[in-house]
């Protein structure tokens, strides 16, 4: 098969981690006889620094004609702290979900065996956790009106969501649900807000086309206690925008480190793969940022493409190398292995999955 992806390497420890995702792809390109193609563009602060805009119109271009977009990470303390900065990193992500109308945000959990001692949760609580956040990405509170007073002393932002907005992404849900152990949680507000009745109303409607699911809700107050009191009840979570940006940080701990988990970002036409993990500006340049988020991120963009064997190649690379207790040191402090290092590990093992790999 023959791709062209969009590389936007972004912020902080952004190049380094999609540099190994690269290499990975590399590797599976080789072995597997595919065309990979790398076309890299600017996006946040560094597109910021160098065009005054964190995500430049050559930039959007490439990404729309590209098959996929590999994204790394975004953001610089250097605007966190600047409440009158007008333009923002998190812009530039926020632009692109929404001019590629990337509108589901698939972000899988999974307690690794090797791992289980890593999360500061108890083994009998993670073990066999295993489940995926679908988080609605392109509406309610990140994109509604913001409003300062002239006084800079009120301010506001809209949640909004259309019957619309809540039905596409929740047919996915559905059907991810139904290709799972049928479990279908919707996560919302219901008690308190307009928006979360809507939720509740669209999502048991289109509840009614996958009889075979079983849909229950949970308020994310709740949610939150419950992902980690008891997550392997979970199969399939749907939510909102924001409370699923939330929940997915939390759910984090399950796995040991933030820096395990991917995402993938989907709508009608593009599709957009990135770890949850944001830019880590303390670790830039350190060799020390876990790639293994990114490299499962690229490993979602190969099964995206109907790339099974390919993508299951690159987990179980990850899995070996956990296994190994070839980590960054998130996941062991004692740890001698950098992010090139595991990088090479994973290329390495899947060119020669039948041989020694040697370290
Ligand atoms: C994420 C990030 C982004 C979000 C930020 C960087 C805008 O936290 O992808 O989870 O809030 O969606
Ligand atoms: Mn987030």
């Amino acid at each position: 098969m023959k791709l062209n992806i969009a590389v936007l390497a972004g912020d902080g420890i952004g190049p380094e981690v999609t540099a190994q995702s690269i290499k990975v792809l590399n590797a599976i390109a080789e072995t597997y006889s595919h065309s990979f193609e790398f076309r890299e563009a600017l996006v946040g602060a560094i597109a910021i620094d160098k065009t005054g805009n964190p995500l430049p119109e050559e930039t959007l271009d490439i990404c729309e004609n590209s098959d996929a977009v590999l994204f790394g990470a975004i953001g610089d303390p250097k605007y966190d702290n600047d409440p009158s900065a007008k333009v923002r990193p998190e812009q530039g992500l926020l632009r692109l979900r929404k001019s590629l109308g990337l509108f589901t945000n698939i972000r899988p959990v999974k307690a690794y065996p090797t791992l289980i001692d890593k999360s500061p949760l108890k083994e009998s609580i993670i073990s066999g956790t295993d489940f995926t956040i679908y988080r609605e990405l392109t509406g309610g509170i990140y994109f509604g009106d913001k409003k300062l007073n002239d006084a800079g002393t009120v301010a506001s932002d809209l949640c909004k969501y259309s019957e619309k907005e809540i039905e596409r992404i929740a047919h996915l849900a559905f059907k991810a649900a139904r290709s799972r152990r049928k479990k279908l949680t919707l996560v919302d507000k219901a008690n308190v807000l307009e928006t979360s009745r809507l939720w509740r109303r669209v999502v048991s409607n289109v509840g009614k086309s996958y009889e075979d699911v079983e849909l229950d809700y949970l308020f994310v107050d709740n949610a939150a206690m419950q992902i980690i009191l008891n997550p392997k009840q979970f199969d399939v979570i749907l939510t909102e925008n924001m409370f699923g940006d939330i929940i997915s940080d939390e759910a984090s701990v399950i796995g040991g480190s933030i820096g395990l988990l991917a995402s993938a970002s989907i709508g009608n036409e593009n599709a957009l793969f990135e770890p949850i993990h944001g830019s880590y500006p303390q670790a830039k340049g350190k060799d020390i940022a876990n790639p293994i988020a990114s490299i499962l991120s690229a490993a979602m963009l190969l099964e995206h493409f109907g790339l099974k064997e390919e993508a299951q190649a690159i987990n179980e690379a990850v899995e070996k190398s956990l296994s190994l207790n070839i980590v960054t040191t998130d996941l062991d402090p004692e740890s001698a292995f950098g992010t090139q290092k595991i990088g090479d590990f994973i290329a390495d093992y899947i060119v020669n999955a039948e041989d020694e790999v040697c370290i």
